[in-house]
């Protein structure tokens, strides 16, 4: 079946901060709208602003996440949820650990299952029973969504993947523990991540502008995972100026 294209909202912010305060006040009122919400969380330097600031609503007494259920996008296969660089303690360490999240609406993937297809499996079908009301996403340089990286399909589905050398790369600045990003990861999607109700995509930096570029001008294609967001009549990219570079006089 043809895919009908669709504009994505694209906000420009002057102050990468700016891009924090706007996502994070997008989270918070979809939470605020149905205390319940199901939420798809993204990992990356990029949303650590944004889990700054829902830290400080929740302190603030302006949102509560208690009834909230999450769903991360990937994680590296072979690390435990205790090790520092897995996306689990990172979300701990980042939001869930200094907010009232219920540990049991939590969902993470199991980075260190013995049989990484059959958590791929598991954590795949639990994610398509629910529909997230908000998928937080970040974009790799490379075009990835969560990991999927160039060449993955738009009907892909929660799978083992090996990420590319620029991934592993980019990845390696955040490593706390690791001297190398691990391999292989397991990813949601791409035709997962489409289903959520809405989708914000958050970027900062000119490394990103090529990427973004790619994402919102040129026709859907798996040389740019994140191009298939057009597919998804509701997505919205904040962007600082600088990821916002190459989009020209139209955005
Ligand atoms: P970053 O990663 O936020 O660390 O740049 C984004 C991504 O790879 O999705």
């Amino acid at each position: 079946m043809p895919h009908t294209l669709h504009d994505p909202r694209i906000s420009i912010l002057a102050r990468n901060i700016e891009v924090d305060d706007l996502a994070s006040q997008a989270i918070t009122d979809v939470v605020n709208a149905r205390a319940d919400a199901r939420l798809g969380l993204a990992t990356g330097s990029t949303p650590i602003g944004v889990y700054d600031r829902l830290a400080a609503a929740w302190r603030d007494g302006k949102v509560s996440f208690s009834q909230v259920h999450t769903f991360n996008l990937d994680e590296y296969c072979g690390l435990p949820s205790t090790h520092p660089d897995s996306f689990a303690f990172y979300m701990w360490h980042h939001l869930f650990g200094r907010t009232d999240f219920d540990p049991g609406k939590i969902n993470l993937i199991a980075g260190d299952a013995a049989d990484p297809t059959a958590e791929a499996r598991r954590y795949g079908e639990r994610f398509a029973r629910q529909k997230c009301d908000l998928q937080l996403l970040g974009i790799g340089e490379n075009g990835h969504i969560g990991f999927n990286e160039p060449g993955s399909p738009a009907e892909g589905r929660t799978r083992v993947v090996r990420l590319e050398p620029s991934t592993r790369a980019a990845n390696q600045k955040t490593l706390r523990v690791l001297k190398e990003t691990p391999e292989s990861a397991i990813t949601i999607g791409i035709a997962d991540i489409l289903q959520a109700k809405s989708i914000i995509v958050i970027a900062k930096g000119p490394a990103k502008a090529e990427a973004v570029r790619k994402a919102i001008k040129d026709r859907p294609n798996s040389t740019c995972p994140a191009s298939f967001l057009r597919y998804h009549p509701d997505v919205h990219w904040m962007l600082d100026a600088d990821a916002a570079g190459l989009l020209g006089a139209q955005a």
